[in-house]
């Protein structure tokens, strides 16, 4: 089945929609487009595949045709506001998506790693910059179909997970509209808001969790997130916020759900 990926039914974001057969990276092509001038906000890119799919902390996001929803969505925070909530909302509003296509309960690991039954089945990389204006280019990858490879013990797919048929053209309509709300709801309101609606989906606060990054690593147990998204770990050093450009959790037992 084929996908058709149509506007959605929003205001602003996903209005100026380009829709790529192949591609390398969506966050890459919105990015090198920015660079040619200003950008309609909410301008989105969305592939059918990518071959050098981009995910966090350097990784690869493997995309392969007509399996996913692959799309960058741009927008312009207000300044002095952007920040590691951005990218708490998006997982947000992604969760939003998936209950309303799927009707079935959903998780986020910190920070935006979409989970099912202890399984990834998405990822969103937000890539940010100041030049000309604040600028955030909000990636999202979900596998939605098809298979993953074998050695991905800890990924599945949301059809596979949800146990039902799931075309990804019709999650884009529902992720646009979510997006689309969360993010003015922040605009108006501010990171609390988000916070508490990440706080109702997560299933890392409360779990013994791995903190590894550039300056070493510690075990610890994750109590909350701040409003800036950082995630706090009370570890051998008392309660430390913990950034998601930096580091990587994981749960001890070695399971995904963290
Ligand atoms: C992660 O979990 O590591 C984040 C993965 C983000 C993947 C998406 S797919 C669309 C967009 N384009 C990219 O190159 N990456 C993001």
């Amino acid at each position: 089945m084929a996908s058709d990926f149509r506007k959605p039914d929003t205001r602003w974001l996903g209005q100026d929609l380009t829709v790529m057969e192949s591609v390398g990276s969506t966050n890459q092509v919105l990015r090198e487009r920015l660079k040619q001038g200003h950008l309609a906000p909410g301008s989105t890119v969305i592939a059918r595949e990518q071959t050098a799919g981009r995910g966090r902390l350097g990784r690869v996001w493997q995309s392969p045709a007509g399996q996913g929803l692959y799309t960058s969505v741009l927008v312009y925070p207000p300044p002095a506001r952007y920040g590691g909530i951005l990218s708490l909302l998006a997982g947000v509003a992604l969760s939003d998506a998936v209950r309303r296509v799927c009707g079935v309960p959903c998780g986020l690991k910190w920070p935006n790693d979409g989970v099912i039954g202890g399984k990834k089945y998405a990822g969103i990389l937000v890539e940010a910059g100041s030049h000309p204006e604040i600028w955030a280019v909000i990636g999202m990858g979900v596998n939605v179909r098809g298979t993953v490879p074998e050695e991905m013990a800890a990924a599945t797919t949301l059809a596979r997970a949800a146990g039902q048929e799931v075309d990804p053209a019709v999650l884009w309509l529902e992720l646009a509209k979510a997006l689309e709300t969360r993010y003015e709801q922040w605009v108006s309101t501010g990171d609390h808001p988000v916070a508490e609606a990440w706080r109702a989906v997560t299933t890392t606060v409360g779990q013994m969790v791995v903190v590894s990054g550039p300056g070493g690593g510690f075990t610890g147990k994750a109590v909350d997130i701040d409003d800036s998204g950082a995630l706090l770990v009370e570890g051998p050093a008392g309660v430390v916020p913990v950034s998601s450009g930096e580091v990587s959790v994981r749960l001890t037992n070695g399971d995904y759900t963290a």
